[in-house]
């Protein structure tokens, strides 16, 4: 057994901010989804990863809550030899009042060389990419644009199915809301999927005009290769607008039953947090021949060992 070998940089340099899928061109996009396949090699063989980050040191600041993108950054910098901060608002002073801006200013002043950002709105990395002296990645900002979470649940399904070209994946749920839908719908048609969003007329987004849309499983998930089913984001709704869970699970959940509706051997993704019995069913969740939810969660420190190798490692 061997790890996939360490891909040549790409001809353009990673560099500058990750705000965007958009920022990352085809080759980029790539490069960064080998290098995460070369770090899941050497972990698969107890290898240790090569430390190309000491003396570097990555700042977490987090606006909104988060366990998988917030920890997976940690680690991923840790074991490239990094030095990790990771300031949640919750004990902060954002708390008192202090903006955004000032925390993230301050943070840098300390020495940050590159910055992992998660807001509740729009706006504040860009913002910060503009004001800052190192680069800055979207941790997840708002319904806008989540691209980390993109590239590893594209390094996943690429490592589960050998490829991205021609598979059909379907959306499922919450597409409004979803930032994780929209930086994951520009990703897989970039890299030639056929994507497809399934759910009720009211939790369709407004853009994305280029990509199908199906009212019911049945017809949404038909020669489907993939199936993501999406949290119901009710911190982003009013209450009104909130479906009932069983209600929405009986139409819309991921079931053993609905996934038939699927090609036989489709995989089953969910980027996290899930909502159990909602938008899928547990056991379902957790069964691993069909399920890939936790190998995002192992491909989410790979994909970002890749990111942070590529923007502050000096190779790429
Ligand atoms: N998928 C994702 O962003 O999860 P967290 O909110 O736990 O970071």
């Amino acid at each position: 057994m061997h790890a996939a070998p360490r891909p040549a940089p790409p001809a353009e340099p990673i560099s500058g901010s990750l705000l965007s899928v958009d920022d990352v061109a085809d080759e980029q996009i790539t490069y960064l989804l080998d290098l995460a396949d070369h770090y899941a090699g050497l972990r698969r063989l107890g290898a240790l990863a090569p430390r190309p980050l000491v003396g570097r040191t990555l700042i977490n600041l987090f606006l909104e809550p988060s366990t998988r993108t917030m920890a997976s950054f940690e680690i991923a910098a840790q074991r490239l030899g990094a030095d990790v901060l990771s300031l949640p608002a919750e004990g902060s002073s954002l708390r008192k009042d202090e903006s955004g801006l000032d925390t993230a200013q301050t943070l840098a002043a300390m020495g940050a060389d590159v910055m992992v950002v998660r807001s509740k709105e729009a706006g504040l990395q860009a913002l910060l990419a503009e004001r800052l002296a190192c680069p800055v990645v979207n941790g997840g900002d708002g319904a806008a644009e989540h691209p980390t979470q993109a590239l590893l649940d594209a390094a996943t399904l690429r490592a589960a199915k050998g490829r991205i070209e021609g598979l059909t994946v379907a959306i499922v749920g919450d597409v409004a809301h979803s930032r994780v839908a929209g930086s994951g719908a520009k990703l897989l048609k970039r890299l030639g999927a056929q994507v497809r969003f399934v759910g009720p007329a009211a939790l369709m987004p407004e853009g994305a005009a280029d990509v199908p849309r199906f009212e019911t499983l049945r017809e949404g998930l038909k020669d489907c290769d993939a199936v993501m089913a999406l949290r119901v984001q009710r911190e982003r709704m009013e209450d009104a607008e909130a479906p009932d869970g069983a209600a929405f699970h009986a139409a819309y959940g991921l079931t053993y039953e609905t996934l038939a509706f699927a090609r036989p051997d489709a995989v089953v993704m969910h980027p996290g947090p899930m909502n159990r019995g909602v938008e899928i069913d547990g056991d379902l969740a957790d069964d691993e021949t069909h399920s890939l939810v936790l190998k995002q969660v192992a491909y989410g420190v790979f994909t970002r060992m890749a990111i942070l190798d590529a923007l502050i490692g000096g190779r790429a």
